[in-house]
């Protein structure tokens, strides 16, 4: 199995941390999020305890929270040492909300209006990623109007290409996020940021991409960032206090993508950034990791009821479920690729080749294209493993689709999270 917290029982269903998934399917309903606390909790223990050995006490990993975003992870996180990246206010009512501190959050977003601006000063948010010059001129007047002193790190973007999703390839210059150090524009920037009177810069942050696997962006990244702020500080005078070297790291979603060793690669981070530190004479900062997907992708399966087969002679076969694009757009979005199993027949061969079609009236909506499982009936419980991060957080109510509940599991015992939308939940802002 992809990962260890799934079994099969003696019924040949799908067990997820001991539980029998039909009988969560049958108990709360499809389409079905199911988030395993245990591994989410320990996926969080791996990033506090790697960064706390390779980059010392001070530093920690931030959340990210569009992954996954709602009421019940805030707790989750926090008690396990993290601090949280917010890009909304959206985001940051909902950790609020939840009583998670406001001086833990870094506020990102490459476009913060006024409003968002000054929502994140009065809540007291702990730093703002400031993304362009835009942003620092409001932020300065505003943090003056309040009387605060704001902390903030300035982003900027590395000009490296990850070998990742186009859609999800944030680090290179020809990117709305951030202000490129090639191009020389960097250098206003962080001047200007410097200028401003309410305005600490703690230091930098740089997000090269998501669902990466290989090792040399982040190398690279952390060189090239060093190297800029040796710079900086010889013209500026400035002290590198935090480096923010976002998040990224990749996740398993068929058994054809690597296990990726978390510590060891921060382990291989931290001795880039000392070995840049000592080649360009910069102290050693406190570090920051931003991990969304890592933290709750392998945490989170969907469950599906499907409305059985359709098989279109001399092309393909389709196998139809409840949901689809509405609770999980990611294939239709990046072709991205997940692994289905038919959690009623755990123990019949999975030799029945097929697409997986949603409900909406939209050919493109699939969740997967030419998977294998055993072939089902009408009312078997399909499986899509992966699904805790990026499903959520981008879910849609096209096609008038209420999005689904969400249970959290955790030592043989499920809980709701999130309840089932209901139909007066679709129509409730609308006059
Ligand atoms: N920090 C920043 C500034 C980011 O932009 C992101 C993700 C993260 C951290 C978290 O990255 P992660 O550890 O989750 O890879 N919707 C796409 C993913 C978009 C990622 C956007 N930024 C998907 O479903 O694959």
């Amino acid at each position: 199995m992809l990962y260890d917290n799934l079994t099969v029982n003696e019924k040949g269903h799908l067990t997820i941390s001991g539980i029998d998934a039909t009988e969560l399917a049958a108990e709360f309903g499809t389409p079905l999020y199911v988030m395993d606390e245990d591994v989410l909790r320990a996926n969080c223990r791996t990033y506090v305890k790697a960064m706390y050995e390779f980059f010392g006490s001070e530093s920690a990993p931030l959340y990210a929270s569009k992954a996954l975003s709602f009421k019940g992870i805030y707790p989750i996180v926090e008690s396990e040492g993290m601090c949280i990246d917010v890009v909304s206010p959206g985001e940051i009512y909902t950790a609020l909300a939840a009583d998670f501190p406001a001086e833990k959050m870094f506020f990102h977003g490459s476009n913060k209006t006024d409003e968002d601006i000054k929502y994140g000063v009065l809540s007291g948010i702990g730093y703002f990623v400031v993304d362009n010059h835009n942003e620092l001129e409001v932020l300065d007047r505003m943090a003056a109007e309040l009387g605060v002193k704001q902390k903030v790190l300035l982003r900027l973007t590395v000009g490296l290409d990850p070998h990742t999703l186009e859609a999800i390839n944030t680090g290179r210059v020809d990117s709305q996020f951030g202000v490129p150090i090639d191009t020389g524009q960097a250098d206003d920037f962080v001047k200007a940021a410097l200028a401003c009177e309410n305005i600490s810069v703690e230091g930098f942050h740089s997000h090269v991409g998501s669902q990466i696997f290989e090792s040399d962006s982040f190398n690279r990244q952390a060189e090239i960032l060093i190297e800029y702020a040796a710079r900086m500080k010889e013209e500026t005078g400035l002290e590198l206090k935090v480096l923010n070297i976002g998040g990224g790291l990749g996740v398993r979603y068929t058994d054809r993508d690597p296990f990726l060793d978390i510590p060891g690669r921060i382990a291989e981070i931290a001795e880039h950034l000392k070995g840049a530190c000592d080649k360009y004479d910069v102290d050693m900062p406190v570090v920051f990791m931003e991990p969304g997907r890592s933290i709750v992708a392998n945490a989170g399966v969907t469950l599906y009821t499907t409305g059985g087969t359709k098989e279109v002679k001399g092309y393909r076969n389709y196998v139809t479920i409840d949901g689809g694009m509405t609770d999980n757009p990611r294939f239709a979005l990046y072709k991205a690729e997940y692994t289905v199993l038919n959690a009623s027949r755990m123990n019949k061969s999975a030799d029945y080749e097929c697409t997986v079609a949603g409900r909406c009236c939209e050919s493109g909506d699939r969740i997967a294209e030419n998977v294998m499982i055993a072939k089902p009936e009408r009312g078997d419980i399909i499986a899509v493993l992966t699904t805790g991060a990026y499903n959520y957080s981008m879910a849609s109510n096209y096609n008038r689709i209420p999005r689904p509940a969400m249970v959290m599991i955790s030592k043989g015992q499920a809980r709701t999270v999130v309840k089932r939308e209901s139909f007066e939940d679709l129509i409730k802002n609308e006059l």
